[in-house]
């Protein structure tokens, strides 16, 4: 079923937004946008819980977690294959990181790095991959520029409506704002905590 990214990811940091100033971290959203791609109905809130609770437990205070988002690359003309268009959000941390064995290995049910803080199980990203790959997407841990991990979340892109093949390519709200990398996170409202484990 076709879900609204943006929207998802919107609503997301405006209820995990309390939550990390509360440790003295702050969470930004990125200003590209991502549209709309398939996904199992509220597996995307899921994947997103499970990936900022990751990424707060790992932020020192001052420390910063960009939540992403991109839109599908445009095909290639002439490309005989057409590829599945994927739709990504990405939340970059600037923790530890994790070797590459280790990046892999996290996804395997129960497994938590050694050393790990307490008060998880290790069953966050299993369920996360579970979730991604029941819509036609998947999960990968990268290693972030700055040495944090860059959670990917690839989900199959739906054509935005009366749309003539895939999205606009990456870039277009960087070239409206060159200015800014992040959109401060909007004023909060108070609102009941929607299931989220920090
Ligand atoms: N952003 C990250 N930076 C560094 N290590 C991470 C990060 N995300 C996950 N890990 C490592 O991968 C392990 C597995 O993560 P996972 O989300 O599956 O379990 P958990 O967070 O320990 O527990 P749960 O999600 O069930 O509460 C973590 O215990 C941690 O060692
Ligand atoms: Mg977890």
């Amino acid at each position: 079923m076709p879900v609204d990214l943006d929207r998802i990811a919107l609503e997301r940091v405006e209820t995990w937004g309390p939550v990390f100033a509360a440790r003295g971290c702050r969470l930004a959203l990125g200003v590209e946008h991502a549209g709309h791609a398939l996904a199992v109905p509220g597996a995307v809130e899921q994947i997103l819980d499970n990936l900022l609770s990751n990424a707060l437990r790992v932020s020192g205070p001052g420390s910063v977690v960009l939540l992403d988002r991109r839109l599908p690359r445009p095909t290639r003309r002439g490309h005989r294959e057409p590829r599945p268009q994927y739709a990504e959000l990405h939340v970059i941390d600037e923790g530890p990181g994790m070797t590459p064995e280790q990046r892999e290995r996290a996804f395997d049910r129960f497994w938590r790095a050694p050393g790990s803080t307490e008060g998880g199980s290790g069953l966050g990203l299993s369920l996360v991959q579970r979730l991604a790959v029941a819509g036609g997407g998947h999960v990968v841990l990268e290693e972030a520029a700055r040495g944090g991990i860059d959670a990917v979340v690839r989900l199959l892109a739906v054509p935005s409506r009366g749309g003539a093949g895939p999205a606009p390519g990456r870039g277009e709200a960087l070239r409206q704002w060159p200015t800014l990398r992040t959109v401060p996170v909007p004023r909060l409202r108070s609102r009941p905590h929607s299931g989220a484990r920090p």
